[in-house]
């Protein structure tokens, strides 16, 4: 009886002092730290990862520029950065190292959770950073040029096919691109917006949207799917003047094509593309046309969307130029590309799919900046894995939480040396675990519209100036 009082009462005093600890420990760090205040802490933390979106004008559903604003959002702040939501980032920490790294420091996390634990204080406005002059206009870029395209009217309902539309390049002289933004009009229903640059040919009209009829069954799915591209085999061209509503029909093929990936791109959650940090450009000659491919995706509200394109140029050709993964005009393609699509089907329910893999081989030697992987709402994960020509592989990115919402473009610079193979493997989601499926019951299979898939393992390269590039493949 004794032993058995003796041992209930140990942990009673055990409870009882770790209480007093606990009541007293709080309280004396408190007074004895530093208050964590708006101004002076956690300012200069929001300035720097959080107002390039979270300003008016921009996609942050609210502005973080001043207390007022910021304050009633303090809990979600918190619970935004604890678990890493926000600022959206969704490469693994274990593999490769991007420049474009937008996650929290772990010591910025628990100061903002100090802060809003605290009851979010304001502090005195006067320990406050000076505020971001944000270019005007909703550019996170500066524009040299900026490129307004026409009005386009996209309706209620329906389904948009891709279209293209050429203008000529709006430079008069030969110039470097260092950076490009592109701003969509209204970015729910821009569900792309890419460009390349092309050298004029006589038969590129300018202004005129073109597009292939796509026979589709009544769920919209291509009836035909076709491995070498998006595009349907009806052999029936459709175009419209841009500004008119009057479509002409005629057999045979479009006009005009980009052969090189669009370079330049708006995804949805994709930032703009910027060389300077690694003191590189794009050289798009004198005469040359800008060949704008477009998807819409209809929200069942008729909006008229005004989307434009932003340049920064240089006068000075940089030391690096950017090679498409497809190469320029006139030049071989620094790599060769091999990925089944065709073969793409996901079965209903299935939740870890894996689809074809791309076979990437590279022929010369480059400098990889960029990595876009591209896939839509079923897409999970997706794998880069870098084979070096000595057999060793190694993961240079692996995002395993890939976000449709949030396409975003990490950034690095690895050396490749020519002989080297890139593996991307894409797997898909098509259960009902997936917030973002539209039906997990169906088939899905390969194509260019957001309820058919796509695992496209898009990469950016560079090359020296010096370096021949005309002549590419050349032995070393
Ligand atoms: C690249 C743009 C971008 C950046 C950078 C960004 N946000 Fe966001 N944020 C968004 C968008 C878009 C949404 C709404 C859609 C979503 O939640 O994904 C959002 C939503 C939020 C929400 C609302 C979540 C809810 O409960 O509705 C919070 C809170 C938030 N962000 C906090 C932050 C904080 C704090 C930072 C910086 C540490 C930050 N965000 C950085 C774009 C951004």
């Amino acid at each position: 009886m004794r032993s058995w009082i003796s041992i209930v009462a140990l942990p009673c005093v055990a409870i009882l002092l770790a209480a007093l600890v606990s009541v007293d420990t709080p309280a004396a760090s408190q007074s004895a730290a530093p208050a964590v205040t708006f101004h002076k802490n956690v300012l200069p933390v929001l300035q720097k990862n959080c107002q390039s979106c979270h300003r008016p004008g921009q996609i942050g559903p609210f502005s973080m520029l001043t207390y007022k604003e910021t304050r009633p959002w303090a809990r979600a702040i918190k619970q935004a950065v604890v678990t890493r939501a926000m600022p959206p980032w969704f490469a693994d920490p274990r593999y490769g190292h991007f420049n474009n790294d937008r996650s929290l420091k772990q010591a910025d996390i628990d100061l903002i959770a100090a802060w809003v634990d605290a009851g979010a204080p304001e502090g005195n406005p006067a320990d406050a950073p000076a505020p971001i002059a944000w270019p005007e206009g909703g550019w996170q870029i500066k524009p040299d040029v900026a490129f307004d395209l026409p009005p386009y009217p996209v309706p209620a309902k329906g389904i948009v096919e891709w279209e293209r539309i050429a203008f000529p390049a709006p430079f008069k002289e030969d110039t470097w691109v260092a950076s490009v933004e592109i701003l969509p009009g209204v970015p729910a229903v821009v569900h792309h917006l890419c460009f390349g640059f092309q050298k004029h040919r006589e038969t590129t009209p300018y202004g005129v949207y073109q597009w292939m009829d796509v026979p589709r069954d009544e769920n919209g799915n291509m009836l035909k799917v076709d491995g070498t591209t998006t595009g349907p085999r009806s052999g029936i061209v459709l175009s419209r003047k841009a500004g008119s509503t009057e479509v002409t029909r005629r057999t045979g093929s479009p006009d005009f094509f980009h052969e090189g990936t669009n370079e330049f791109c708006y995804l949805p959650g994709l930032p703009y593309e910027d060389y300077r940090p690694v003191n590189a450009g794009m050289f798009v000659p004198a005469g040359s046309d800008m060949i704008v491919s477009l998807h819409y995706t209809t929200t069942g509200l008729a909006v008229v969307d005004r989307s434009r394109i932003g340049f920064t140029v240089t006068k000075t050709p940089p030391k690096k130029k950017f090679l498409p993964q497809d190469g320029a005009e006139g030049e071989n393609p620094p790599v060769a590309r091999q990925q089944a699509n065709a073969s793409l089907a996901i079965p209903p329910f299935a939740d870890n799919h894996p689809g074809p893999r791309a076979e990437i081989a590279f022929l010369k030697d480059v400098e990889l900046v960029w990595f876009r992987p591209h896939a839509h709402v079923r897409g999970k994960t997706v794998r880069y894995t870098l084979i070096h020509p000595d057999g060793r592989e190694e993961t240079v990115l692996y995002v395993p939480n890939y976000n449709f919402n949030w396409q975003l473009t990490y950034r690095t610079s690895i050396p490749i040396r020519k002989g080297s193979k890139m593996r991307v493997q894409f797997t898909y989601d098509n259960s009902t675990k997936n917030k973002y499926n539209p039906d997990p019951g169906a088939w899905v299979r390969y194509g260019g519209q957001s309820w058919e898939e796509m695992g496209t393992p898009n990469m950016g390269f560079l090359v020296n100036q010096d370096e021949d590039v005309t002549n590419a493949i050349i032995e070393r």
